[in-house]
């Protein structure tokens, strides 16, 4: 065979390749929020899944804990007519992105991968838009925790708290012994995660539902209010100088390197101790913060897809919806990213003990009723709602206000963004 020829045909291969592989494979613009290195871990997982099929991950992150900022980009792109193929997006959100008609209808995936059987009801139902799958959830993460550091504890010759009382009384020794007792995240978002613990600790999960999720004036002026905020502010004297502004996870690495004693954040920030290979029981402690050890604030992360044109962003993006609830995409993520899997009847072998007390807490308190969902992490209220309730509770923490007007200011501001 003459070289030119073999050259030709050469080529010939090449682009008859190039168009095969393009056919089998399309790319996904994935906007999140997965950052810090805990969750960069438990992304890729996603990424390199993907890939495997022969698609193409364009990652589009924004970086930015709780998602506010992520959320920020996502309207502009969208506004601009350029929305990305899928958004980590969350909640009675999804509804809104419904409602502008943008999202790609999943339930032929939902169908082949039964995906009805598989979740919750709760969920499922978030998931929808009219009936129909919009959005594909990950995980469950619990956000009442405390994350200690046993060390700093004892050298302190404190006791880990279970109540309000007893932290203030652990606080005192730590901050004597020279730790910092809490390690503070000063942002919007921690500071409400923090808020809504404590509101779930003073008034019970039947206060929560009427304060957070039904956003009733009567709650969110109360005594009850008032005293959860008072109880708020009070942790403020055991942070440092260095809290306002902090990411949360700057704020767990103080506590894996023993210079603050806890921190009060959802199990994303265990994503980050084991990112570290720190182990549960022996470097750190995981306990439900004080007041909720029955109570689970419940946080599901979950993706929503956008309407493409061309049909390999369809094919790659209908392959990631179905990829999610796959079993094992659901325990490499979750064992990576702190939470628990949103797959029902999950195998549990992988799972560390604060994953396996997680997992029996979801279902304990969805029978006591003590299943709540989070405010701050967008799944209880509209964003208009939160952003007024996270306005008002952080301008309380961080200013001279009194709890008792800041309960009021609650309750006129939510109703004024309702
Ligand atoms: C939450 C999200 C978690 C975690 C956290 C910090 O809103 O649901 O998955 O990433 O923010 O970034």
């Amino acid at each position: 065979m003459g070289s030119k020829l073999f050259k030709s045909l050469l080529m010939v291969l090449v682009a008859f390749f190039m168009v095969s592989t393009h056919a089998i494979g399309g790319e996904v613009e994935v906007l999140h929020w997965w950052t810090s290195g805990g969750e960069a871990k438990s992304v890729a997982v996603l990424k390199d899944l993907l890939e495997k099929q022969g698609h193409t991950w364009k990652d589009f992150a924004v970086a930015g804990g709780g998602g506010d900022a992520a959320m920020t980009v996502l309207k502009s792109r969208a506004v601009a007519g350029n929305p990305p193929t899928a958004a980590q997006v969350k909640g009675p959100q999804i509804q809104l992105w419904g409602d502008e008609g943008v999202l790609a209808n999943l339930d032929d995936v939902a169908r082949a991968e039964k995906w009805d059987a598989l979740l919750p009801k709760v969920v499922a139902d978030v998931m929808k838009y009219e009936g129909s799958y919009v959005a594909v959830p990950v995980n469950v993460h619990r956000i009442n925790w405390m994350w200690a550091n046993p060390e700093v504890f004892r050298k302190a010759g404190a006791e880990l708290p279970t109540t309000w009382e007893q932290f203030e009384v652990a606080a005192q020794k730590i901050q004597k012994a020279g730790f910092i007792p809490v390690a503070w995240g000063g942002q919007p978002w921690q500071e409400a995660t923090v808020f809504e613990i404590i509101v779930a600790a003073m008034g019970g999960s039947d206060f929560y539902r009427k304060a957070l999720v039904e956003a009733d004036p009567e709650a969110l002026k109360s005594p009850t209010m008032v005293k959860a905020l008072v109880t708020m502010k009070m942790i403020k004297a055991y942070t440092d100088k260095g809290a306002p502004g902090r990411d949360w996870n700057l704020a767990t690495a103080m506590v894996i390197k023993g210079e603050a004693a806890m921190q009060f954040m959802g199990d994303w920030a265990k994503g980050e101790f084991t990112a570290a290979g720190k182990k549960p029981g022996r470097d750190y402690i995981a306990m439900p913060a004080p007041g909720t050890s029955g109570q689970f604030l419940f946080n599901v992360d979950s993706f929503i897809m956008f309407k493409q044109k061309d049909a390999g962003a369809q094919k790659a993006q209908k392959a990631m919806a179905g990829l999610i609830l796959q079993p094992e995409f659901q325990t490499v993520f979750n064992v990576n990213k702190g939470s628990i899997p949103v797959r029902l009847g999950m195998p549990r072998a992988s799972f560390d003990d604060p994953a396996l007390r997680s997992m029996n807490a979801f279902s304990a308190s969805a029978a006591s009723g003590d299943l709540v969902p989070s405010m701050a992490h967008e799944m209880a209220v509209f964003p208009a709602v939160r952003g007024a309730i996270m306005d008002v509770v952080t301008n309380y923490y961080n200013s001279d206000i009194s709890a008792q007007a800041a309960a009021s200011k609650l309750a006129s501001e939510v109703e004024a963004a309702k």
